[in-house]
């Protein structure tokens, strides 16, 4: 019998993870095959990259400090189809740093983005390669970062001034990897026309290959204000990423910026193709629980807040077992259960208990309990399917906020 031809393509799979599929060989039919081998030879690897599963819909902004690997597990267990973002690292850290340490993350953590701070495209294009090969799904560049470190680095929102450069590294990484190259960018900086200021941004990383353009809707102003009041005093401008997304309908554009609730969420889905949480979904994270049901058609990953932490505890003992201190999860809990009752008790003993060295799972399930024992929660929010417990759960949140 005549041998058949085994060959291996990267193919997307639902969540976004690239798995290598093995056409041939024994096992599939011959007609199966032969359809199957014809696709993939329509396959491109530009087309496998663009339709590698991501989906811009709906993801979790970046922020230092926050939306380290523990937030991001946790963010997974509420929502399988946000997609989510790393701190932000700098090429230097990537390049020389403790990369296990910095770059490591939980497989189930996919789809999830490495954000690079930089502005060398010889180190961009280095620091995507490293990102790339540690399994992120997508590496996006800081154009929107205020900081007076950034500043001094000559990256992050100051590099809105020049456009050309961007282009030049996101030209580099684009040439060094097969994943999305995405930037994060704002309308502009200081006293910069946002109506040329974000075209010109737009026009020069496209150009140079970008798949996506993620636009925090507001000013960085780079003089006299702290990163803190440069996400909440330079006005937003909603409308200018509207005119973005219609001036370019081909490239795919995300809008970030004072979004506070799943339904601001749709009504911006409307005008461009995703929306980009911070702060709201950190400090509110059970609004994630609503994402899948609500954004995607698609069920939540748990039923309640109750399931999605109690998901974590196999994590939990294996990070534990790692030495990892308990309260490097649970930091990230705070409002889980925001406005529900039992919520206060849960945050005082996750502020009590969880942050002792040798606290583990016991601790969080009883922390956990005392918020089970509120009677309008539990009797309330858990006894329906998962998209009828997440709304539940939201409107019962929403009603106490
Ligand atoms: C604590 C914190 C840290 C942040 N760190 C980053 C960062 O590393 N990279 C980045 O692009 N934006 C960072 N941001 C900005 C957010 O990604 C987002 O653009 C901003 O908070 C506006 O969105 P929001 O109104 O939904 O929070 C940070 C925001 C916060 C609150």
């Amino acid at each position: 019998m005549q041998q058949r031809r085994s060959r291996t393509k990267y193919l997307p799979t639902i969540g976004g993870e690239i798995v290598k599929w093995t056409v041939g060989g024994k096992g599939l039919p011959a007609k199966l095959l032969s359809c199957a081998n014809r696709v993939l030879d329509r396959l491109t690897d530009e087309k496998i990259s663009k339709m590698n599963g991501l989906d811009f819909r709906f993801s979790v902004a970046p922020m230092m400090d926050w939306t380290d690997r523990h937030c991001r597990v946790f963010h997974r267990a509420l929502t399988r189809k946000a997609k989510l973002y790393s701190e932000m690292l700098t090429t230097g850290a990537v390049i020389r740093g403790d990369r296990e340490r910095l770059l490591g993350f939980d497989a189930c953590e996919h789809p999830v983005a490495l954000q690079l701070g930089g502005s060398s495209p010889r180190d961009l294009a280095e620091s995507a390669k490293i990102g790339e090969d540690f399994g992120y799904d997508e590496i996006n560049l800081n154009v929107g970062c205020p900081s007076d470190r950034v500043q001094d680095g000559r990256f992050g929102a100051c590099l809105m001034a020049t456009p050309q450069l961007v282009g030049e590294c996101v030209a580099a990484m684009k040439a060094k990897i097969r994943v999305p190259v995405t930037v994060k960018c704002r309308i502009g900086i200081d006293d910069q026309d946002p109506e040329r200021s974000l075209d010109e941004l737009a026009r020069s990383v496209v150009t140079a290959g970008a798949d996506a353009l993620i636009v925090h809707a507001r000013k960085a102003w780079l003089e006299g204000l702290s990163p803190k009041e440069n996400r909440d005093i330079p006005p937003l401008d909603y409308d200018r990423v509207y005119r973005l997304k219609a001036a370019i309908p081909d490239v795919t554009i995300s809008i970030n910026g004072g979004i506070t609730s799943i339904e601001e969420a749709k009504a911006h889905l409307q005008r461009v193709d995703g929306v980009m949480l911070g702060r709201a979904a950190y400090h509110e994270p059970w609004r994630l629980l609503a994402v899948d049901p609500e954004l995607f058609g698609a069920s939540s990953p748990h039923a309640s807040m109750h399931e999605a932490i109690e998901s974590l505890f196999p994590y939990i003992e294996r990070e534990r077992a790692r030495g990892t201190r308990l309260h490097a999860i649970t930091r990230h809990m705070v409002g889980a259960f925001h406005g529900v009752p039992g919520a206060r008790a849960f945050r005082r003993a996750l502020a009590e208990n969880c942050v002792k060295t040798d606290a583990g799972v016991e601790q969080l399930r009883e922390a956990l309990r005392l918020v089970k024992s509120a009677v309008a929660f539990s009797s309330e929010v858990e006894t329906g399917s998962r998209e009828e417990n997440a709304s539940k759960q939201k409107k019962v949140a929403d009603a106490a906020a």
